[in-house]
């Protein structure tokens, strides 16, 4: 009985309503991870714009992933979720090159980018537009420069090129108007709040039109308020920009806020991949124990 209150409480959590626990007859069941006859499976139905099979990753003796199976559809708003340390940020290097993986396929948008050279991979990783936890934005140059970087850097403007200079001065305040900042272009990021500088990050990261836009914990470190304005505003780019989004985050609220789909990584493996109704209707304790962010259960330190 109390297992079945519990249950309850884990579907209204995630559904905000009450559903009936027709799922109760696998009390305790662990899931197998997700494996690679589901990628198979995934992106022969839909069209996928980044997978990754049987993904191994290891520093030293530290094995952070091993055997990492994941999908995510193009245009969607996609969720990955794990506890700190888990490999979320580790896994996210790969999906960019900027880490190869020990084995595994990592193929994007129908390329497979563990078999490319330098070359080949910068190209692809022109088609991602990041946003790191800390902003990190460049504290000498100003928000104009910041946003207009990467249109100064690829396009070689010289000094005295004012047509160009003006251009990408009208793209940014464009650009800067998309993320609800206006006529802050000479201000330095010490003059700005955490929130503002998420904002001028997101901008700098659009600038030059990526496909995929990924987010490695948005909303850590800004205040209460500011948080909700970031996922409005992420809510509201993903419309506006027809793109596919990755969300990286330990915080499951503001996750599930945003996203269409999610997976969970745990122990180097995805053991959950699915819309909020699957993660509504899941047997699987270790999901369950993450929802409910209890510490009692069948998560051990260890494995995070
Ligand atoms: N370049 C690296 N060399 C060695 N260990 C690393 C490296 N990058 C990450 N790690 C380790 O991998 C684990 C996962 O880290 P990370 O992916 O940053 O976790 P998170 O899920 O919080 O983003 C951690 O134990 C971290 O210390
Ligand atoms: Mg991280």
């Amino acid at each position: 009985m109390e297992q079945e209150e519990k249950r309850r409480e884990h579907h209204e959590h995630i559904e905000g309503e009450h559903i009936e626990g027709e799922h109760l007859e696998h009390e305790h069941a662990e899931q197998k991870p997700i494996e690679r006859e589901h990628v198979e499976r995934e992106c022969a139905e839909h069209e996928c714009m980044i997978r990754l099979v049987d993904v191994h990753k290891t520093f030293m003796d530290l094995k952070v992933l091993h055997g990492v199976n994941l999908t995510i559809r193009k245009g969607e708003t996609f969720l990955l979720i794990g506890r700190s340390g888990a490999g979320k940020t580790v896994l996210l290097k790969n999906i960019l090159g900027l880490l190869s993986p020990d084995e595994g396929q990592i193929i994007i948008d129908n390329t497979d980018i563990t078999k490319l050279n330098k070359r080949e991979l910068q190209k692809v990783r022109l088609q991602f537009g990041l946003v790191f936890q800390s902003s990190a934005l460049f504290d000498f140059l100003n928000v104009q420069e910041n946003v207009g970087f990467f249109l100064y850097e690829h396009g070689n403007v010289k000094k005295n090129d004012f047509l160009r200079i003006n251009q990408i001065k009208d793209k940014v305040k464009e650009t800067l108007a998309l993320v609800g900042l206006e006529g802050i272009e000479e201000k330095y990021p010490y003059q700005l709040s955490g929130g503002m500088k998420k904002r001028v990050a997101i901008a700098r990261a659009i600038i030059y039109q990526p496909k995929v836009l990924i987010y490695d914990e948005p909303t850590t470190g800004i205040d209460p308020i500011a948080v909700d304005k970031i996922v409005s505003l992420i809510e509201d780019l993903h419309s506006k920009l027809s793109i596919t989004s990755l969300v990286v985050t330990h915080d499951l609220e503001v996750g599930l806020k945003l996203a269409d789909r999610l997976a969970f990584l745990l122990g180097g493996k995805i053991i959950f991949e699915g819309d909020k109704q699957e993660l509504a209707n899941t047997n699987d304790e270790r999901v369950i124990q993450f929802i409910e962010g209890s510490s009692k259960g069948p998560i051990k330190e260890m494995e995070v």
